[in-house]
């Protein structure tokens, strides 16, 4: 009888992606996926460690598994990911009923460290080397890039997947774990993505999302001198046949060449859409963080990116109450969100990292309820400029890359006919619109006609369309996709509070 998989995923992208994979090479080995962790063999978390809130949600959800471990002691417990990596002893101390850690480079290993454990009856580690323990050679060689060979079923859209073309980060951003428990950067050599990108494209995948830390960071000595950089990469998948839509995340504002720029300008199956973090408007803060940019820099930066790419829209990410961050440093964090137009901001609140240099040199020094309030008034600023945002394309007809029922639909459970459905056009807007299920994969034209701070409106306007006008549905949640941080579920129950 086939063993029974079940696995709970937190954090970004990657992570979400690194679950896909894990899920695909168990079922080669035999498992089958369920959702039920309490009827399952193997049960595993794939964990995050950028902040700690995302980590108490794993000790509590492990802590809920203990009586059921000691009740079924055969059952295998894994710990996998950014907490493994870093945290190692310590997740088996605070939960010693945990089998496997596996930190995010060793996770090809991921089968033979559940047969070890089935054999010996042992737990099993397996972790990449500290950064600051060994060469960086040998420390690259520990975090090997996880891309086994993809399997469709697991992806949450069948035509629409994320590629990896880098792992690790060498910025070091003195709040940030990543550099810590996903290694030296390195990058993905081309041929290697291009072939899973034309596999993707077989499979039926419409729109790929190539991830990395620092995404526009990509470079890859080819050995000839020749070096390929993401406007390259761009370049060299651009003709997959099939795809359709290329995004790329996340951007680091200091490598926002005009190279990239003009590529994506000059590529239109490339989104016009970036996600480039700013996390401060603040030059103390950003200093004390070693973004290494100015607000002046990243303004104009951003001034360089609508230049160039007339109509982009672009996205960052903001953390308040870092360290020594006054009320007048915040302030300049609001006059940049009120004035840059972000399309969103996701906003966090500092949460310090032990291992980091913030960690180590500056004092946690801003009240949670100080934090608090700088995140709710920065959100209702960016709120505002969402708005106006979305509603600037009121009376706009746009290209949507229909994804789905959404998620009021799928809580309606609507047996037949039109339904709510929810894509993204190439600026990365969530449309919301009626229309019949089999319209996801499609690309359709939606004219715009209502909007709030997270969503657009509209009505079906293309021919294969069934597309009517209808009376407004009940108005969907804000969206759940992040690019980085915030918990993605392939399955609920033991997170949930
Ligand atoms: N505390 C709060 N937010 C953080 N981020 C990274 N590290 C921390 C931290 N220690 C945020 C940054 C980053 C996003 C993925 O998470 O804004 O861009
Ligand atoms: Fe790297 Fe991004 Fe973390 Fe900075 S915030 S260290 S760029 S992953």
């Amino acid at each position: 009888m086939a063993k029974k998989l079940y696995i709970e995923t937190v954090g970004c992208q990657m992570n979400v992606l690194d679950s896909e994979l894990v899920v695909g090479s168990l079922r080669r080995h035999g498992y089958q996926l369920i959702h039920d962790p309490m009827e399952a063999d193997v049960i595993l978390f794939n964990t995050c460690s950028v902040r700690q809130h995302a980590e108490d949600k794993i000790y509590s959800a492990l802590g809920k598994l203990r009586g059921h471990k000691q009740r079924h002691p055969s059952k295998i417990v894994g710990v996998l990911g950014c907490m493994a990596q870093k945290d190692q002893e310590l997740v088996r101390r605070r939960a010693p009923h945990v089998d496997i850690v596996c930190g995010t480079g060793q996770l090809a290993r991921l089968h033979e460290l559940i047969e070890e454990v089935e054999r010996t009856g042992k737990p099993q580690l397996a972790l990449s080397l500290d950064r600051k323990g060994a060469s960086r050679p040998e420390v690259e060689r520990s975090f090997e890039s996880y891309d086994p060979l993809r399997d469709p079923s697991m992806r949450p859209s069948r035509f629409q997947a994320y590629v990896r073309i880098m792992i690790g980060c060498d910025k070091f951003c003195t709040y940030c774990i990543v550099p810590q428990v996903r290694g030296p950067e390195q990058s993905r050599h081309p041929e290697q993505i291009a072939a899973e990108v034309r596999q993707l494209a077989d499979e039926g995948c419409k729109e790929v999302t190539l991830l990395g830390q620092t995404v526009n960071s990509y470079k890859y000595d080819l050995g000839d001198g020749r070096r390929c950089h993401l406007s390259d990469l761009l370049a060299r998948i651009y003709d997959t046949a099939g795809v359709e839509r290329i995004k790329f995340i996340t951007n680091f504002p200091r490598d926002m060449s005009d190279d990239l720029l003009d590529a994506v300008r000059e590529l239109p199956k490339v989104s016009p859409y970036l996600h480039v973090p700013a996390q401060s408007g603040c030059n103390d803060v950003l200093k004390r963080m070693k973004r290494v940019y100015t607000v002046e820099y990243y303004r104009e930066m951003l001034a360089r990116c609508r230049e160039r790419v007339p109509g982009v829209s672009v996205s960052s990410d903001f953390i308040v109450g870092f360290c020594g961050e006054t009320e007048e440093s915040f302030q300049r964090t609001c006059d940049l969100v009120a004035s840059a137009g972000f399309k969103n901001s996701y906003i966090f609140k500092y949460s310090p990292r032990p291992g980091t240099k913030g960690d180590e040199l500056f004092a946690d020094d801003i009240s949670e309820e100080v934090k608090k309030r700088r995140n709710n008034d920065l959100l209702a600023i960016q709120n505002k400029v969402s708005l106006a945002d979305h509603q600037k394309r009121v009376g706009e007809t746009v290209e949507v890359l229909v994804e789905g029922p959404s998620k009021t639909a799928l809580k309606q459970h609507q047996a037949s006919g039109p339904i709510q459905l929810t894509g993204r056009t190439p600026t990365d807007h969530i449309v919301v619109f009626e229309g019949n299920e089999r319209l996801a994969g499609r690309t359709v034209q939606v004219a715009i006609e209502e909007a709030t701070a997270f969503t657009l409106f509209g009505t079906v306007v293309t021919r294969e369309s069934i597309g009517v006008a209808m009376p407004r549905g009940p108005v969907p949640e804000p969206p759940h996709e992040r690019t980085s941080g915030e918990t993605h579920r392939i399955s609920l129950p033991l997170l949930m509070a």
